[in-house]
């Protein structure tokens, strides 16, 4: 019955749940691939080379030469720098030396599918080529070699090769968000990084707190901003909460970022903590029965579930409904409820016994199991 009750609490809280509890609206691409009033001319790229110790100066030097070259208009190549800033609209081609070449690059280029992105592996090179580049395509690139033995390959760490990719767009003084709110989990134990990434390499950008509206100060020890990842919270607190923006400013012109709602997580890391609950444990033949497996744990953590019921062998028709949402368990705590419901409908002999409920997470397992009988 506990289950129950505390389900009837967390309906009180339902307004937050609209905010934090659901995905993030997907696929408003930032720009349309048409909008680039940037033509890919033939301009040089011109790669900014970061002068002396700057922001930058945090790239370790690999110990091995990299094997990426960029590939020039004028047909040369050249190695890139740790660092480059391009217009959009531009066409990247980078190439890595070996048989065997394994890429990694911006996200959002996998999350769209993207047809300007094109991998080819020739014989002595491997061959990565974007064209209609946009801002949103700002970030690491990189690519490596790989050792195989047989069938089993893994990382070459002597070769290697990456650059971070700043795409400049007019107007764009941050790498667009497809979504336009954000939620960033503040876990006591790691980093939290409010992803508030910029276009222009040389852009001023503070942190500001919506309400009490006031910048937040960034003085290296609490906070620090990475230009590669945004503003990193090293020791995030439960203090921290509340929705923040970034402000972008560069060549007069200054902008603000999507919101971001930081919220606070105290949950222990580990296998999910799982109970189960049937409607009734003793049901007469032709009742409607259906059995609660439920899951409290961190906002961000997956869980899935698998059932082992009574009529499986027989293949014996069940209704299964896999649900999520985030709860605020107060004093600003979230909560993620993950539920699994299994029904069954005219409850006959092949249905009595146990129905057991598996929850997995990536950091483990739990089952628990219930009876069903007739009465
Ligand atoms: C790149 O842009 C050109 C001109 O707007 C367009 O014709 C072409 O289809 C685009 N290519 C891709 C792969 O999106
Ligand atoms: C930096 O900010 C934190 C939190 O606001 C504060 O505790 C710390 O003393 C500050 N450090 C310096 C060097 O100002």
């Amino acid at each position: 019955m506990k289950v129950w009750l505390l389900l009837g609490l967390l309906l009180v809280h339902e307004a937050l749940e609209d905010v934090a509890g659901q995905q993030p609206p997907k696929n408003k691409r930032p720009k349309e691939q048409g909008d680039n009033r940037i033509k890919p001319t033939n301009k040089k790229a011109k790669p900014k080379i970061p002068k002396g110790k700057d922001r930058d100066s945090a790239d370790t030097t690999p110990k091995n030469p990299s094997i990426m070259v960029q590939a020039m208009d004028s047909g040369r190549f050249q190695k890139p720098a740790a660092t480059m800033s391009l217009t959009a609209g531009q066409t990247v081609e980078l190439r890595c030396k070996g048989s065997k070449v394994e890429w990694s690059y911006p996200s959002y280029l996998d999350a769209f599918k993207d047809s300007r992105l094109s991998l080819k592996q020739n014989e002595r090179y491997g061959q990565l080529t974007l064209v209609n580049s946009t801002s949103a395509d700002t970030g690491e690139f990189s690519c490596w070699g790989q050792l195989c033995n047989g069938y089993i390959c893994r990382r070459d760490e002597s070769r290697m090769g990456s650059t971070y990719i700043f795409f400049t767009e007019k107007g764009e003084l941050f790498v667009p968000s497809p979504s336009y709110f954000d939620v960033v989990y503040l876990n006591l134990d790691r980093q939290a990084v409010v992803p508030c990434r910029v276009t222009v390499l040389s852009a001023k950008v503070t942190l500001h707190r919506e309400f009490p509206a006031k910048e937040i100060p960034v003085n290296g020890t609490d906070i620090v901003y990475d230009m590669k990842r945004g503003f990193v919270y090293l020791q995030p607190h439960s203090d921290h909460q509340g929705v923040v923006y970034c402000k972008a400013e560069a060549g007069g012109k200054s902008q603000i970022s999507v919101k971001y709602q930081l919220l606070y997580v105290e949950v222990p890391s580990g296998p999910p903590s799982t109970t189960i609950l049937a409607s009734s444990n003793k049901v007469n033949g032709g009742d409607d029965i259906s059995v609660l497996c439920t899951v409290l744990g961190e906002p961000d953590v997956e869980v899935e579930f698998r059932w082992i019921f009574p009529g499986q062998k027989d293949e014996r028709p069940v209704a299964i409904q896999d649900t999520w949402r985030l709860i605020n368990r107060g004093l600003g705590h979230t909560t993620r409820i993950s539920q699994s419901v299994i029904t069954i409908e005219d409850f006959e002999t092949i249905d009595a016994g146990y129905y057991i409920c598996t929850a997995q997470n990536l950091r483990g397992q739990t089952t628990v199991a219930t009876t069903v009988e007739f009465s």
